[in-house]
């Protein structure tokens, strides 16, 4: 299965920095943002990515990440003119895409739990079809909201609806077939002038093809859309790993453990960072698992 990070733009600015720095560059306490959603890909086992930016940050990226051979993975970079919506993001990835499975998630979106990997390993066995999660949240009106009735089945989704009809938002990790990119070329810009993925996710509910699963108390959803945000997730981030001594979404640590990149290999990463906490904790890494 491929996977696509979408680190585009959003129109949203939310510094005076990003106007000239992308947002997905930007640290979330340690390391930055575009790192979480690759690790979680990665996470799922996938290795074949593609990053969608826009022209300006193109190259600010290929400059942080390079080809992921350092992580034993192979990143490719296409660019986005506009931010018209992520189902539009889907029609530029056609090309990557081909006949495949892939799995799309958002570059300011970060999930943690022991589950987690678990959960998305079997949505990535699913063959055919579309698989997103719904996560139970206090503000559903900010999000696409998934409605279920008794028997499960899901009855409703709608893009950031002014009265929500549950609290079940679709966080943005999505798994697809490679109809996706038929169904995102029927998509029409919403009110907000953006190409929706709901509607994308409705083509999938009305051939009976997509499957929601429910993403329990025990992982963490975390997106970075306002400052609040950000400094939640930075807080969190903190929390778990000065208490653990446990790094959330460490991309060399993933490729380490997943057998994609030698001892050897690690440790040329981290000899360069010994001095930060983050060079230190890969070397520390090394002797744990050794
Ligand atoms: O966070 C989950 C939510 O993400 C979902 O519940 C919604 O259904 C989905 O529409 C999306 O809503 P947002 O309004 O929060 O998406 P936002 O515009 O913030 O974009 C999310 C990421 O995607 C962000 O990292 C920038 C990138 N992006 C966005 C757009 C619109 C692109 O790369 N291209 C785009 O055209």
């Amino acid at each position: 299965m491929k996977g696509i990070v979408l680190a585009g733009g959003t129109g949203m600015r939310l510094y005076p920095l990003t106007q000239v720095v992308s947002k997905q560059l930007m640290p979330v306490y340690d390391k930055p943002m575009i790192y979480y959603p690759i690790a979680t890909l990665m996470q799922a086992g996938i290795k074949d990515i593609l990053i969608i930016t826009t022209e300006e940050d193109s190259q600010k990226f290929r400059d942080l990440l390079g080809d992921g051979k350092l992580w034993g993975i192979e990143l490719q970079y296409c660019i986005q003119d506009k931010p018209r919506g992520l189902a539009h993001a889907l029609i530029v990835a056609e090309k990557f895409v081909a006949n495949d499975s892939f799995a799309m998630i958002l570059g300011d979106n970060l999930f943690y739990g022991q589950t987690l990997p678990s959960s998305l390993q079997n949505a990535v066995k699913k063959e055919s079809g579309c698989t997103v999660f719904g996560y139970h949240v206090a503000n559903p009106s900010q999000y696409g909201v998934v409605d279920f009735d008794q028997s499960g089945r899901v009855t409703s989704i709608e893009e950031k609806p002014v009265q929500p009809k549950s609290h079940y938002a679709i966080p943005g990790i999505y798994f697809f077939d490679s109809q996706a990119i038929q169904f995102a070329k029927n998509v029409k810009p919403s009110k907000r002038g953006e190409m929706e993925i709901t509607d994308v996710l409705l083509q999938y509910l009305s051939e009976q093809q997509l499957t929601v699963e429910i993403m329990g108390r025990g992982i963490a959803w975390l997106d970075t859309g306002t400052h609040q945000d950000l400094l939640v997730a930075a807080q969190f981030i903190a929390t778990v790993d000065n208490r653990q001594g446990l790094k959330i979404n460490c991309p060399e640590e993933v490729a380490f453990r997943n057998g994609w990149i030698t001892a050897e290999e690690l440790r040329n990463i981290a000899q360069p960072l010994k001095k930060s906490g983050y060079g230190e904790y890969l070397l520390n890494l090394l002797e744990e698992l050794k």
